[in-house]
């Protein structure tokens, strides 16, 4: 049995991956499920907003036993043994993090070398092809965690390509614009085609039994659309437009399905949420360090702020039970 691995991406930035990360994490986890959550993009955005800039110095020591993901990968890229067994950083009583380095990137080339040996059944490359699951499936049971969530940097590339065959499940958030929607018509052909070369090369993996090896299961559970902050130089016939296109495009791009009747993002069962923008509370919650949802009067959430910290935990427990209950995990409070 293995514990589900949720995957947040787009290939597109700056669309909301790791604020959603972020903020789904900490609301499972005050809601009582225990969540691994893993950083894999080497910008390591996610661990600098959990993490204080003191612990993160002590944590990226460049030294072989860090306690990163680069730290867990390095005999395996070394050539001197397989991955390390990982420590994960508790966060909170039911939430812990597989701490991001800025030097993950230099796994790309290895991960891109690997991939097309996997073919002749060589076994250090099903080694490092899984080697992401594998930590990140250690992790979480040693910490006893029922959902794994990840976020990844934004590219079509090696390292994320070791992602997502680690993942169960795809959430892809975008933001309503032409380059979100253009982006869409990479990510979903890529994906499919990742999927499909994963099954053709698992094939080659039964001779090691020792070894576990993700599924490539990487069953997209819809996307979530990143409002726009309201801004006067944007008309709001433009966002309309965008938005209005979403729903065929994902359908025709991400899922390969075409679809002859138009629908709504507000009635499309593949969008799990049209995310407000929260302007200048989140700011504020990256400066206290918290989520948005947990903001109080004395972090500088007064006023209308103080009402936006509950839309938000209203937004973000709704969002947060959708997906846990779409990847099979009971929701329990
Ligand atoms: N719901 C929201 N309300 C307000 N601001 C938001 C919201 N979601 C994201 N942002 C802001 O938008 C910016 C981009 O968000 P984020 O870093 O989460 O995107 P990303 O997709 O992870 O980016 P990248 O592709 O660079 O990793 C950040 O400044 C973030 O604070
Ligand atoms: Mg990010």
């Amino acid at each position: 049995m293995s514990i589900p691995v949720v995957a947040f991406f787009n290939n597109k930035g700056g669309v909301g991956k790791t604020s959603l990360v972020y903020h789904l994490a900490w609301m499972c986890s005050i809601s009582s499920i225990r969540i691994l959550a893993v950083d894999l993009d080497p910008q390591a955005n996610l661990t600098a907003a959990f993490l204080e800039d003191e612990r993160l110095e002590e944590l990226w020591d460049d030294s072989d036993q860090s306690q990163t993901i680069f730290g867990f990968l390095s005999p395996l890229i070394r050539g001197v043994g397989d991955i390390r067994s990982p420590e994960c950083e508790v966060v909170e009583d039911n939430l812990a993090l597989v701490v991001g380095d800025l030097n993950l990137s230099s796994f790309e080339d290895q991960l891109a070398t690997e991939w097309p040996r996997c073919n002749d059944g060589h076994e250090r490359a099903f080694r490092v092809m899984s080697a992401f699951w594998r930590i990140m499936q250690d992790a979480a049971e040693s910490f006893e965690a029922e959902l794994v969530l990840m976020d990844l940097g934004p590219n079509l590339g090696a390292i994320n390509r070791a992602a997502l065959i680690s993942s169960d499940y795809v959430v892809v958030p975008l933001s309503p614009d032409l380059f979100s929607l253009q982006g869409l018509r990479n990510l979903g052909p890529t994906f499919r085609r990742w999927r499909q070369e994963w099954q053709e090369r698992l094939k080659k993996g039964d001779n090691f039994p020792d070894l576990r090896l993700p599924k490539g299961q990487m069953e997209t559970v819809g996307y979530i659309v990143l409002q726009h902050s309201v801004r006067l130089d944007r008309p709001v016939k433009a966002y309309q437009k965008w938005i209005s296109r979403i729903p065929n495009e994902y359908r025709e791009s991400v899922l390969g399905v075409g679809s002859s009747k138009r629908v709504s993002v507000e009635n499309d069962p593949e969008c799990l949420a049209l995310l407000r923008h929260y302007r200048s509370l989140m700011p504020l919650a990256q400066e206290a360090r918290k989520p948005m949802f947990s903001l109080r009067p004395a972090d500088g959430a007064i006023g209308s702020h103080l009402q936006a910290t509950e839309d938000a935990h209203r937004d973000f427990l709704r969002l947060a039970k959708k997906i846990v209950n779409k990847v099979g995990v009971p929701w329990s409070v």
